[in-house]
C-alpha cells in the first residue's frame, strides 16, 4: 500500500544563490491580538537576473506594496500560494528599497510559528520557515542583513533581536548590527519579569543578562541564569568565541513547538526548559535545562554568526551545536555518564529511525517539509559525526580546524563541504570518504571475528549498512574503531588505539601478547554502528568488571541483559549470567553511583523489539514486556538485601541541589526503589512519595506506585497539589499512559484525553499525554489496535491546529513494519485513517506517506 501527496519536494541539487543582496531590514509593529500590522523595508541591490520573489503565507493581509515609495499596482506584481512575485519592470536600476504592509492575526495562530500569542504574551518562532506568515520575505537562511525593528504595543516588556536603540512607555526600539537570515528574528512583547545578571567577556565588554518569566515564575529562573553563565564562560575558554552583542535576553514560554531557539540576542524558550525548583523539577530537567541553555547559546556563534545556506545544511549547525553542548555537559557534570546517556538516547530514537522508513541522511538532499527534518539523525547523529572527525584528526587537529572554520566563514551561510575543507586544509586529510556519513543513511553492521596465534590476535571486521529509502547500495565508509586489549587478569595490557576501517572487510594484527586477551572493542562508542561480535556470557561479564573504559563496561552489561531479554521472549528462563554479574557492580561502592544507575537499567523495550527483528523474529510486545518484569524481578528476588542497604545508603542529607553528585545517588536510590517496589507491593514508594523533599524522589515514587497497581490516592494527592503548575501537571499526564499496564494504557490515554484540564493545543501538553502512550512499548502496540487508534484520533485532530505537533508525533507510527500480521494491518489504517484526512497538512502528509512507502 503506497501512499503518495500532493505536495511539491524541494530539492539540494536545485540551489540556487538569490539574485539580490539584502542591505538591511526595517521592520514596524503595531501589535494587537487580532489585526497587528508589520510594515517592511527591505533595501535590496540585484546581484543576479530576475524579478523580485518573496515567500508570504497565506495569512498575509496585503495592504500595501511599494518599490522606492512608488505603490505598486496590480500589474506590477502577483501572488500564488506561498509566493509573491514582482516583475522585473517594476524594479528600478541596481538598488531600491522594497516596502510591504500587511495584517496578521496573531490570536487566531495556533501553529505556534510565526508571531502567536501564548499565554497574553505576543512571540515568534521562525525557523525554519516562519517569518513568511509575518511578513513578505526572502525567507530564506543564506539571505542576510542587519535588524532595525520597532514595536509598539500596550505590553510592558518589548523585545527584539540585537541591542535596544530606545524604550519608552508603549514603544521600543531594536537595532541588530550583525548580518542574519529571518529564521532568527524574534520579537516579544508582554507583562513579563526579569532575574537579571551580568557577564563579562573576555576582552572586557559588559553583557547584561535577562531571563524574562510570567510574575511569580521569577524563583524558579535562578538555575537557568546560572547555566547561561557557565555556559558564556565556557565557550570562551574551550572554543575561544566571544558574545557580541551588549544585551542577551532568554524568554520562557508555555506554548512552544520544540525545545528552543537561538535567534540571535533573544533566545525563546520552552518554559520547561527555563522553570525549575526542587519541588517542581527533576534532576533529569535540571540536567536538561542547563544542557538547552548551553545550546541555543552555542548557537550564536554555530548557527548564527555562521549560519546554513540552505536547510539541507541543517545539520551544520545542529550537529554542530548539540556536539559542543555534549562536550560542555560532559565538562560540568561526568564525562562518561553523559557518554552513555548520550549512547542510549542515539540507539533509542536515531537507530530507530535509520532502522524504519523514516530513514535519511544527515544531510538530506530532499524534503517536502522541512520542519520533518529537525531530526534525531540531523541533530544526534550529526553530532556523532563529529565526534569520529574528531577522533581521526586528534584533538589538535580538531581545534585548528575548529579555529579555521570560524576564522574563514564567520558571516557567512555555509555548507557541509564547507564544513569539511576546513578540516581538509587544517590536517591535510582527504575526507572524500568520510563525507558518506554525511550523504548516506542507514547504521553500519560491524561484524568482529578474532583469531589467536601464538601471541598474535588478529581482528577482523565486515562492514555492511541495508538499504534505505532510495539509498540501496551503501559503499564502504571510514569507521573510527577504538580498541583495547584487557588481559585475563584484568589488566588492561594495551590501552586505546583507534583502527580505521575504509574497506569493506579489514583485518589488524596485535602482536608480542603474552596470554589471549579479552578485546574492549568501540570504545567510548566511537562509531554510530551496530557491533556484532562472538562473545559469551562469561567475557561480558569480565569486561563490565574489569574494562577501564566506561563505555564498554555498561555496553559489556547492557549485552548480557539484551542476550537475556531476547531468550526469555522466545520462553527461556532469566540469565543467572547477568543477574550475578550486575549485582556484583551494583555492590561495589568504588563504582560511581551514577554509573551504577545507569547498569541497572534494562535496555528498554522497544530496543528488545528492534534487536528481534534485526535478528529476522517478529517481536511481540506482550512477551519482551513479560520478560522485562520478569528478569527486573528477578534480579530484585536475588539482590534483595543489596538493593534495600542502596535504597537506604544513597539518601542525600541536606537541603536539594541540583549537583551531579547528588543526582548520581537519587538515580541510584530510584532504580533500587523500581526494584524493590516489585517486591513490597509499592510500601517503599509509598512511604517515598510522602516524605519526598524534592520532585526527583517525589515522581520516581509516583511511577513506581503506578507500577505496583497502588497509585490512586498518590495521583489524586499529586494533581491537588501541582493544579495550577501546568509543567508539574504535564508529568502527571505523562507518567500514567507511560508506566500504566499496557492492556490499560489506551484506554487511560483515552480517558484522560477527555478531562477539562488535558489543553490539548498546548504542545508540552499533548506530547506528555500521546507521547506518554507512545513510550509504553506494548501499549502502544496493544494486539487489539487500541493504542494506534486513540493516537490517530488525536493525530487527525491536532493537525488541524498545529500541523508541526502532529507531523512530529506521528513517528509513533514508524515501527510499525517490525511487528506481526494483525498490528500491521491496525497500524496501516490508523495511517491511512490519518492520510485520508481532509486538507491534511503537508507536515503530516509527507510524514504519514513515507512510512506507508
Ligand atoms: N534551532 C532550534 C534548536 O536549537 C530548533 C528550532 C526548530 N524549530 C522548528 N520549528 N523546526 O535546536
Ligand atoms: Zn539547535
Amino acid at each position: 500500500m503506497t501512499q503518495k501527496n500532493a505536495f511539491q519536494t524541494q530539492y539540494l541539487a536545485d540551489y540556487r544563490p538569490y539574485p539580490f543582496r539584502l542591505n538591511e531590514t526595517r521592520l514596524r509593529f503595531r501589535l494587537s491580538d487580532h489585526a497587528t500590522e508589520v510594515e517592511s523595508e527591505l533595501d535590496l541591490t540585484r546581484e543576479g537576473d530576475g524579478p523580485l520573489v518573496l515567500d508570504g503565507g497565506a495569512g498575509l493581509k496585503l495592504l500595501r506594496l511599494a518599490i522606492d515609495g512608488r505603490e505598486l499596482e496590480p500589474g506590477d506584481f502577483t501572488r500564488e500560494g506561498e509566493v509573491l512575485t514582482i516583475a522585473e519592470t517594476a524594479l528600478p536600476g541596481t538598488s531600491f528599497t522594497f516596502e510591504a504592509h500587511v495584517r496578521i492575526d496573531p490570536g487566531a495562530n495556533t501553529t505556534f510559528e510565526g508571531l502567536y500569542l501564548s499565554g497574553g504574551m505576543f512571540c515568534t518562532q521562525c525557523e525554519a520557515e516562519g517569518f513568511r506568515h509575518i511578513t513578505f520575505y526572502p525567507d530564506r537562511p543564506d539571505v542576510m542583513g542587519p535588524f532595525r525593528v520597532s514595536i509598539e504595543s500596550t505590553k510592558s516588556i518589548l523585545l527584539s533581536n540585537g541591542n535596544p536603540v530606545s524604550t519608552a512607555p508603549g514603544r521600543a526600539e531594536w537595532h541588530d548590527p550583525w548580518p542574519k537570515p529571518a529564521y532568527l528574528f524574534a520579537l516579544v512583547a508582554g507583562d513579563l519579569v526579569a532575574i537579571s545578571d551580568s557577564f563579562t567577556t573576555m576582552s572586557g565588554r559588559e553583557v547584561a543578562l535577562n531571563v524574562w518569566v510570567r510574575p511569580g515564575d521569577q524563583d524558579r529562573a535562578g538555575f537557568a541564569m546560572e547555566s547561561l553563565i557557565k555556559s558564556m564562560k565556557w565557550d570562551e575558554e574551550v572554543y575561544g568565541r566571544e558574545y557580541d552583542l551588549d544585551v542577551f535576553n532568554i524568554v520562557a514560554v508555555d506554548d512552544f513547538n520544540m525545545g528552543a531557539m537561538e535567534n540571535k540576542g533573544l533566545n525563546i524558550f520552552n518554559s520547561k526548559l527555563v522553570l525549575a525548583s526542587p519541588e517542581t523539577a527533576t534532576d533529569d530537567d535540571y540536567n536538561r535545562i542547563e544542557g538547552v541553555i548551553a545550546h541555543e547559546y552555542f548557537h550564536n556563534w554555530t548557527g548564527n554568526r555562521i549560519t546554513c545556506r540552505d536547510w539541507f545544511q541543517l545539520c551544520l549547525k545542529e550537529g554542530l551545536t548539540v556536539f559542543r553542548d555534549q562536550q560542555f555537559t560532559s565538562d560540568m557534570r561526568s564525562a562518561p555518564v553523559k557518554r552513555i546517556e548520550d549512547v542510549q538516547t542515539l540507539r533509542a530514537r536515531q537507530f530507530r529511525e535509520d532502522q524504519g522508513p523514516l530513514a535519511h541522511p544527515v544531510r538530506p538532499d530532499h524534503y517536502q517539509e522541512i520542519n520533518n527534518f529537525y531530526t534525531a539523525t540531523v541533530y544526534e547523529k550529526g553530532a556523532e559525526v563529529i565526534g569520529m572527525l574528531k577522533r581521526l584528526v586528534g584533538d589538535d587537529g580538531y581545534k585548528a580546524a575548529l579555529d579555521l572554520y570560524f576564522d574563514r566563514h564567520d558571516g557567512d551561510a555555509a555548507t557541509i563541504e564547507d564544513w569539511l575543507s576546513v578540516f581538509e586544509d587544517a590536517t591535510g586529510r582527504d575526507l572524500a570518504q568520510f563525507k558518506r556519513w554525511y550523504t548516506d543513511a542507514g547504521t553500519p553492521r560491524l561484524r568482529m571475528d578474532e583469531a589467536w596465534d601464538d601471541g598474535k590476535l588478529t581482528l577482523s571486521f565486515t562492514q555492511v549498512t541495508p538499504p534505505t529509502p532510495g539509498q540501496d547500495d551503501k559503499p564502504p565508509r571510514v569507521i573510527p574503531i577504538a580498541v583495547g586489549l584487557i588481559g585475563p587478569n584484568g589488566d588492561e595490557v594495551r590501552p586505546t588505539e583507534v583502527l580505521e576501517m575504509t574497506e569493506a572487510t579489514q583485518s589488524f594484527a596485535f602482536e608480542g601478547l603474552g596470554a589471549r586477551p579479552t578485546v574492549s572493542v568501540l570504545r567510548g562508542f566511537s562509531a554510530p554502528v551496530v557491533l556484532d561480535r562472538d562473545l559469551d556470557d562469561a567475557g561480558r561479564a569480565f569486561l563490565l568488571a574489569h574494562d577501564t573504559d566506561p563505555f564498554v563496561r555498561w555496553e559489556s552489561g547492557r549485552g548480557l541483559a539484551l542476550t537475556a531479554l531476547q531468550a526469555m521472549a522466545q520462553g527461556a528462563e532469566p540469565d543467572p549470567a547477568y543477574i550475578a554479574a550486575i549485582g556484583e557492580l551494583a555492590g561495589d561502592d568504588a563504582v560511581d553511583p551514577a554509573f551504577r544507575a545507569l547498569c541497572l537499567q534494562l535496555p528498554p523495550e522497544d530496543e528488545v523489539a528492534a534487536r528481534l527483528s534485526d535478528a529476522g523474529i517478529v517481536p511481540d510486545p506482550d512477551a519482551i514486556h513479560a520478560a522485562h518484569l520478569r528478569l527486573a524481578r528477578a534480579v530484585a528476588e536475588t539482590h534483595e538485601g543489596l538493593l534495600d542497604r542502596l535504597y537506604r545508603q544513597m539518601t542525600v542529607p541536606g537541603a536539594y541541589i541540583p549537583d551531579a553528585e547528588g543526582a548520581a545517588r537519587r538515580a541510584l536510590r530510584n532504580v533500587a526503589l523500581a526494584r524493590l517496589s516489585l517486591l513490597d507491593g509499592g510500601a517503599r514508594a509509598a512511604a517515598q512519595f510522602a516524605d519526598a523533599g524534592n520532585m526527583t524522589e517525589r515522581f520516581a515514587a509516583l511511577a513506581a506506585l503506578i507500577r505496583a497497581g497502588k497509585a490512586e490516592g498518590a495521583l489524586v494527592e499529586f494533581h491537588e497539589e501541582f493544579a495550577s503548575n501546568r509543567l508539574v501537571m504535564d508529568k502527571w499526564y505523562m507518567v500514567q499512559p507511560a508506566a500504566a499496564d499496557p492492556s490499560q494504557a489506551a484506554a487511560i490515554t483515552r480517558k484522560l484525553s477527555e478531562r477539562d484540564d488535558f489543553d490539548w493545543k498546548n504542545p508540552n501538553r499533548f506530547r506528555a499525554l500521546l507521547g506518554g502512550l507512545s513510550a509504553n512499548h506494548a501499549g502502544f502496540h496493544a494486539a487489539d489496535g487500541a493504542g494506534y487508534d486513540v493516537t490517530a484520533d488525536w493525530l487527525i485532530r491536532m493537525d488541524g491546529a498545529n500541523p508541526q505537533i502532529a507531523a512530529r508525533m506521528s513517528s509513533a507510527f514508524e515501527t510499525w513494519w517490525r511487528y506481526d500480521a494483525g498490528r500491521r494491518e491496525k497500524s496501516l489504517a490508523a495511517l491511512q485513517r490519518i492520510a485520508d484526512t481532509p486538507r491534511l497538512s503537508r507536515n503530516t502528509s509527507e510524514m504519514v506517506s513515507r512510512m506507508m512507502a
